[in-house]
């Protein structure tokens, strides 16, 4: 089969890990005579240095007519002090609503081989595997009014029912398909967007009856998180926090640079988003050291959501695992005995493919 893949790499360690992520996919195209056809685009700081706009609208049209979207990271801290319209990562939420891609998968689950990676004991952390469902289009992210003036800066936190109820039906399925196990994160002791949330998620419940709900705040979730992790499977929360429970999570499992996510939309033909869910590190770009694990695994969801390539996801998956396995490891990843690097990782990935 032939597929448009349209490539970000966007900025810093972006570009070291879309690049093993892509000859990956490569890889996995060889093997099973697909045919993937990669175009890569300017997004973030890259692009406003080169065109003056964090998201050029040739790289939204071009993203908009792949059959998926595979990007690195974007952000600088050159950029900090631009205005809100040129920052790179307005672009990156420009580029989240111009897909339509409301719902965001961030799965953390913890490699065995991985154990002493992670910050907590042992005890605690094994078995820990579970999948945040953050919305991704809405919340304060996107709320109206906002703004800032030398004496004030406010955001909105606003959710309609629809839009809950579509993130929300997105993780009643997943949940269906693990271990049917629901936490609906919220902070509804206090907003009344929260109580909106909570409303229509219990509403939304009755469609899935094998599916245990349950309803939490979002501060003792951040703290159930460190104290028992196993305790989740899904957790479907509003876009706010999720993004900080999702970095959260990553670190249970040795490394934010681990760690994938997929964005989605509900439409049968919306073009999915995947990138991992760390930063752009430009302190450590280009050094070869960055960890291509968490964008490679992207590159999996990818091959699982937007092309339906199960078979082809598992391997790229299973890859993945066996190198670990192996001891192999960047240097994020301490209790590894065999350090390698960006492309060293990559090419004992793919080294996997080919063999199995
Ligand atoms: C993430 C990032 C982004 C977010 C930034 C870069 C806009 O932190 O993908 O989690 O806050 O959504
Ligand atoms: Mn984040």
């Amino acid at each position: 089969m032939n597929y448009k893949i349209t490539v970000l790499p966007g900025d810093g360690i972006g570009v070291d890990v879309t690049r093993e992520a892509v000859v990956c996919l490569q890889t996995i195209a060889t093997k099973f005579g697909h045919d993937f056809v990669f175009e890569s685009h300017l997004m973030g700081g890259c692009a406003l240095d080169k065109v003056g706009v964090p998201l050029p609208d040739e790289t939204l049209k071009a993203a908009q007519a792949s059959d998926a979207v595979l990007l690195g990271a974007v952000g600088g801290p050159q950029y900090d002090n631009n205005p809100p319209r040129l920052k790179p990562e307005t672009g990156l939420l420009a580029l989240r609503a111009g897909l339509g891609v409301f719902a965001n998968l961030r799965p953390a689950f913890l490699h065995e081989t991985l154990i002493d990676a992670s910050p907590l004991k042992p005890e605690i952390v094994r078995g820990t595997d579970l999948l945040i469902v953050r919305e991704l289009m809405g919340g304060a992210y996107f709320g109206q009014p906002r703004g800032v003036d030398d004496e004030r800066g406010w955001n909105t936190m606003a959710y309609t029912v629809p839009e809950v109820e579509r993130v929300a039906r997105v993780a009643f399925e997943a949940a269906r398909l693990r271990r049917k196990k629901l936490h609906s994160i919220d902070k509804a002791n206090v907003l009344e967007s929260s109580q909106l949330w909570r409303k229509v998620v219990v509403r939304l419940a009755a469609e899935y009856p094998d599916v245990e709900l349950h309803h939490g705040y979002v501060d003792a979730c951040a703290m159930q998180l460190v104290m028992r992790p196993t305790d989740y499977d899904v957790i479907v929360t509003e876009n706010l926090f999720g993004d900080i429970l999702s970095d959260e999570a990553s670190v249970l499992t040795g490394s934010i640079g681990l760690l994938p996510s997929a964005s989605i939309g509900g439409k049968a033909n919306a073009v999915g988003l995947y990138e991992p869910i760390h930063g752009s590190a430009p302190d450590i770009a280009g050094k070869g050291i960055a960890n291509p694990i968490g964008t490679i695994a992207s590159a999996a969801l990818l091959l699982r959501y937007s092309l339906k390539l199960e078979k082809e996801a598992r391997l790229l998956e299973d890859a993945i695992t066996a190198t670990l396995k192996s001891g192999y490891g960047t240097p994020d990843l301490k209790s590894q005995p065999n350090r390698v690097t960006t492309t060293q990782m990559g090419d004992l990935i793919r080294k996997y493919i080919g063999t199995h």
